[in-house]
């Protein structure tokens, strides 16, 4: 057993690449992916319990706040947050700390995966990508000292941001309206790698192409990992470069548990 747990959730691998390189510099790391029947959720075994999540909404992706709720975390044990976003922070790592509270959190900018949004280049402040690849690097490195010093917080949870919980209370609703526009082209081959990505098993491929069911949480790991970028979202996506972060592969999104020595 693992001494360091890191509870990850990441649509299109920024959350997992920082997850793997704080991991990397903590050593003996289990990096549990976060999704639908989650069955690694009682880790009291660890001393150190980590969260790298994106800001979705101005929140907790749709449904995370549920998994928190049921993860069994050692009293005694060191706990810290870390959210991606690419404007602002939201409420995720409040939320989290509703069931798990944290000693130590931080924030990573990246790019976006919010691609009915905006392009995957719009980050504020305004980098390019590989700028902020770099970035999130460095970030990754220096929380993971942070959390190898122990350092805690002044506070005793993060502030919550009133603004993005007015917009988080809104988020499912337009998930929801967003669900409806998905739609995929004759350049379907039928791979079946977006059934295999869902975090929530939400898609069906149904003749050769697929069929999305009600509990979308909005990930668009299946519009972005696309292999002939079939599937859009409205009339927009069509139209903007995909998305997905260049250190972390379709194959380790679909992992349940991922060991870093
Ligand atoms: C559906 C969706 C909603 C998002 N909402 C926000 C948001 O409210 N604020 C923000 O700054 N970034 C938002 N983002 C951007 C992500 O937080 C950011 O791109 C993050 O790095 C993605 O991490 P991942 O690749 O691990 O999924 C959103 C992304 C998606 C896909």
């Amino acid at each position: 057993m693992a001494y360091n747990v890191i509870f990850c959730f990441s649509g299109t691998g920024n959350c997992l690449d920082i997850a793997k390189n704080i991991a990397k510099e903590l050593g003996d790391t289990d990096i549990i992916m976060m999704k639908k029947n989650n069955e690694n959720l009682d880790v009291r075994y660890a001393h150190r319990v980590g969260f790298v999540v994106p800001c979705h909404g101005g929140g907790l992706p749709l449904g995370l706040e549920s998994v928190v709720r049921q993860i069994t975390v050692n009293p005694t044990a060191y706990t810290f947050g870390v959210v991606s976003y690419c404007g602002y922070k939201g409420n995720a790592l409040k939320q989290i700390s509703k069931h798990v509270p944290l000693c130590y959190w931080n924030s990573v900018v990246h790019q976006s995966a919010c691609i009915w949004l905006m392009p995957h280049t719009v980050m504020v402040p305004p980098m390019s990508p590989e700028a902020a690849q770099l970035h999130s690097e460095k970030m990754a490195k220096a929380i993971a000292a942070d959390v190898l010093a122990g350092k805690r917080m002044k506070k005793e949870s993060p502030a919550l941001n009133v603004l993005n919980a007015v917009e988080n209370a809104g988020w499912p609703m337009i998930a929801k309206a967003k669900l409806k526009e998905f739609k995929v082209s004759d350049e379907c081959i039928g791979c079946g790698l977006c059934a295999r990505l869902c975090p929530q098993e939400n898609i069906r491929i149904e003749d050769g192409k697929p069929q999305w069911g009600p509990s979308c949480m909005q990930c668009l790991r299946c519009l972005q990992y696309c292999p002939k970028n079939a599937i859009s979202c409205g009339n927009i996506t069509k139209n903007r470069e995909q998305w997905r972060n260049p250190n972390v592969s379709a194959d380790e999104l679909t992992e349940s548990l991922i060991h870093i020595e």
